[in-house]
């Protein structure tokens, strides 16, 4: 098959695809020039693409039967065909708006053998997903990887989802959601940012918290299965409930993280309204306000395992998944935000902290504590700022 633009051969997970050959010779940094290639294929994305196939693979196992999927950006087809190969079984409808990416979808779905159980459309994503918004037509899994924010199909993406479907999300507009332009992040989901060290992690509770509430409208409640940033980007995998009891459920787990950039005091305080005081109650500073966000757990124990156990039985993922997994395993159960440590060391005028040793002293001193995967330097503890800042100084 001819192409107008020249395509290479890459391998990714058990699949062998068609991509535009990127230039990486010439002047641009190597993201823009695949931002502005014909179709869109970004290698880095791999780690994400890999926890879609356990995602899809597990509940494949929980339904006993094939998982009906969506992908309705698709790009050069790369995900839809993995899943079809690696995640068990599952058919996959598969859309772009470029034309390009469908001519070369299709034909990667011919060389991978999975035009049985792949199809792909030349169609808008909304109007993919709207298709399947009547009770009957409902998928398993709809997954929206699109460029910047999932916003504008999260209601199709939830119209579309069976009960007790899955829905994956990824964001890479990481600038709203960390705060360098708050007016779109509360545009795009109805949330304030907080520029603070935690950043990341406040960007994926957003964009879970936007989830919630447009979910709430559909009398749906929306679970986080496994979420993390990586990479400049956040994604997260909700299980979906139709009814208005795990709605509000949901519901009471959103609200707002109170942090003080004085002594670095923070509070998650559920509620519609924030009710707290505005006042820092350790140093008497003005506190920042972030959300409404999902302060809630962002990955769920047994699902999170379960897709550890599929990983470590299986070679050949992204270097860091499974070591991902494991981290944010671990970070199940902690109240939300972490400290970052350099931040602490700085401020105590120490050079460096280690780690475990910081980590130690917390557990002799009776609090719980564990490494984030949003950070390296970050400890997720149920110790307070300033029992943190004395244990250092100390
Ligand atoms: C980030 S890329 C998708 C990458 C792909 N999911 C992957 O894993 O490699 C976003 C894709 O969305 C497509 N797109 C943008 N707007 C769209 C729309 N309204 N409907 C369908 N596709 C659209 C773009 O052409 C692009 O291929
Ligand atoms: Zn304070």
């Amino acid at each position: 098959m001819g192409f107008w633009f020249p395509v290479e051969e890459v391998d990714e997970g058990t699949a062998r695809l068609l991509v535009p050959t990127i230039d990486r010779g010439k002047g641009e940094p190597l993201d823009h020039a695949r931002s502005r290639a014909a179709v869109f294929y970004n290698p880095l994305m791999r780690l994400n693409r890999d926890t879609a196939v356990l995602a899809v693979s597990l509940r494949g196992d929980h339904l006993g039967r094939t998982v009906e999927a969506c992908e309705p950006m698709c790009g050069c087809g790369v995900r839809g065909i993995r899943l079809a190969l690696e995640a068990g079984a599952v058919r996959v409808l598969m859309g772009d708006l470029n034309p390009s990416g469908v001519q070369i979808s299709e034909e990667n779905v011919r060389r991978n053998g999975v035009s049985d159980r792949v199809r792909v459309r030349f169609m808008d994503a909304n109007l993919m997903l709207n298709l399947h918004s009547s009770p009957r037509n409902r998928l398993d899994y709809v997954d929206i990887d699109p460029f910047g924010s999932p916003s504008e199909l999260l209601d199709s993406a939830l119209r579309a989802t069976r009960d007790g479907g899955l829905i994956a999300l990824t964001a890479t507009d990481m600038a709203p959601l960390c705060g360098v332009s708050p007016s779109a992040c509360l545009r795009k989901y109805g949330g304030k940012p907080l520029r603070t060290a935690y950043t990341h992690e406040v960007a994926l509770r957003l964009v879970i918290g936007a989830a919630v509430r447009a979910a709430a409208v559909h009398e749906t409640g929306i679970k986080p299965l496994f979420g993390y940033y990586a990479d400049h980007y956040v994604r997260v995998y909700l299980s979906l409930r139709h009814s208005a009891k795990p709605a509000d459920a949901a519901l009471a787990e959103m609200g707002y993280i109170v942090h003080c950039q004085r002594c670095l005091y923070r509070e998650a305080v559920k509620g519609a309204y924030l009710k707290a005081s505005r006042t820092c109650p350790v140093c008497s500073s003005q506190l920042t306000v972030g959300g409404p966000m999902w302060l809630g757990d962002f990955a769920d124990n047994s699902f999170a395992g379960g897709m550890l156990e599929k990983a470590v039985k299986i070679r050949g993922w992204e270097p860091r998944l499974t070591h991902l997994i494991e981290t944010i395993c671990g970070e199940i159960g902690f109240p939300p935000t972490y400290y970052h440590l350099d931040e602490f060391s700085s401020r105590a005028g120490i050079s460096s902290l280690n780690m475990d040793e910081i980590m130690a002293k917390l557990t002799a001193a009776g609090f719980r504590s564990t490494r984030t995967h949003f950070d390296p330097r970050g400890v997720r503890t149920t110790a307070s700022a300033t029992d943190l800042a004395n244990f250092i100084k100390g």
